[in-house]
C-alpha cells in the first residue's frame, strides 16, 4: 500500500468488490490485486461481464421509470461504487433536471472520486457519504443527507448489487425496512441482487472466491430476494432477471446487441412502491 492510499484508509494489499466491479465494467480505478481476484472469479463465471453490464442498464431503466411514471424527484443510492457514467444523477436529472441524489458507499475508494459524482445540474443536487448499510441510522442521520434529501416526500432507496454483500447473520430485512420506515408513501425501492437460481455450481465457485478474498457474500434464490418488497406495491414486470426489467425503457450503457441468457445475467431485479 502507497503511503497515500494508506493516509486515505486505502487497503491495496487485499481485493475489495467496488474495485472488483470496476474491472468488470472495464473502468480503470483498481489495482493489480482486484483484477487478479476478478479474473479468477471470470474464469469461474465468464458471465460476470454481462451481469455487471446488465446491472447498469437495470439501474438507468429503473431511475427513468420512477422519474417519467411515478414522480420520484429524490434518490438515496447505497453502495454507488466507483463512478461510471452514467451515474445514477445524470440519469435522473436527464428526466427531471432537479433531481437531487444522495450517494453512500463504505469503500473509501469511492470517496477518492466522489467529486465525479458531484456534478450536478444547477437546479438539482448530489452528494455523497461515506456509509454503511450495516449503519442505517448513522445514515439516515447524516447531516449531509439532511441538506439534500427531504424525508417528507418520497425517495427511491436505490441498493443495486449491494444486498449479496449482506449475510443474513447481518440482518438484511431489518436493515432495508430501517431504511424504507424512514421514507413516507410513494417512496420506492429499486434493487438488484446477484443469484445462484441458474447455475448453482457457479456461484459456489464465486462465493468461496469472494469469501477468501475477505468479502464475506449471500447470493439468494428469487424467493429470498422477493422478501426485500415484503410490505410494497411491486412494479410490473415483478422480479425479473435484470435485462427482462422493463427493456422498453431504454438501452443500458453498453448494449450488447444480442440478448444475453439468464444464467450469463444471473441478477434479480425489482422495483416495488411503498404504499
Ligand atoms: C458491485 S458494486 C455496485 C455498484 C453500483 N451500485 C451498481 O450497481 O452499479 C457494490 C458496492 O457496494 C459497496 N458496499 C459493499 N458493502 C457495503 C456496505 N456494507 N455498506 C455500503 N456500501 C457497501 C461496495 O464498496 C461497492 O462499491
Amino acid at each position: 500500500m502507497t503511503n497515500s492510499h494508506a493516509a486515505r484508509g486505502i487497503d491495496t494489499s487485499r481485493p475489495h468488490s467496488a474495485r472488483m466491479y470496476d474491472y468488470y465494467l472495464g473502468g480503470k480505478d483498481h489495482f493489480e490485486v482486484d483484477k487478479l481476484a476478478a479474473e479468477t472469479v471470470a474464469a469461474a463465471y465468464p458471465g460476470i461481464f454481462v451481469c455487471a453490464r446488465e446491472n447498469r442498464g437495470f439501474m438507468h431503466r429503473a431511475t427513468r421509470v420512477l422519474a417519467r411514471e411515478h414522480g420520484i424527484r429524490q434518490w438515496l443510492d447505497i453502495g454507488t461504487g466507483i463512478p461510471t457514467e452514467p451515474n445514477l444523477h445524470q440519469v435522473a436529472q436527464s428526466v427531471v433536471p432537479e433531481a437531487r441524489v444522495v450517494y453512500a458507499d463504505n469503500d473509501p475508494l469511492v470517496l477518492k472520486y466522489a467529486e465525479r459524482l458531484m456534478r450536478s445540474t444547477p437546479q438539482g443536487r448530489t452528494t455523497y457519504i461515506e456509509a454503511d448499510v450495516n449503519e442505517p441510522d448513522t445514515l439516515l442521520g447524516a447531516p449531509q443527507l439532511a441538506e439534500v434529501l427531504d424525508l417528507s416526500r418520497p425517495v427511491a432507496l436505490s441498493l443495486n448489487a449491494l444486498m449479496h454483500f449482506v449475510t443474513d447473520a447481518q440482518d438484511p430485512y431489518g436493515l432495508v425496512n430501517r431504511l424504507l420506515d424512514a421514507l413516507p408513501s410513494g417512496s420506492a425501492l429499486a434493487l438488484s441482487h446477484c443469484t445462484p437460481d441458474f447455475d448453482p455450481g457457479t456461484w459456489e465457485k464465486v462465493t468461496d472466491i469472494y469469501t477468501r478474498a475477505g468479502t464475506p457474500v449471500r447470493f439468494r434464490s428469487q424467493k429470498d430476494v422477493a422478501r426485500f418488497f415484503d410490505g410494497l406495491e411491486l412494479l410490473d414486470p415483478g422480479i425479473t432477471v435484470g435485462h427482462h426489467w422493463r427493456p422498453d425503457a431504454g438501452q443500458g450503457d453498453t448494449p450488447t446487441g444480442q440478448l444475453p441468457t439468464d444464467a450469463e445475467v444471473s441478477l434479480w431485479t425489482g422495483v416495488g412502491i411503498k404504499p
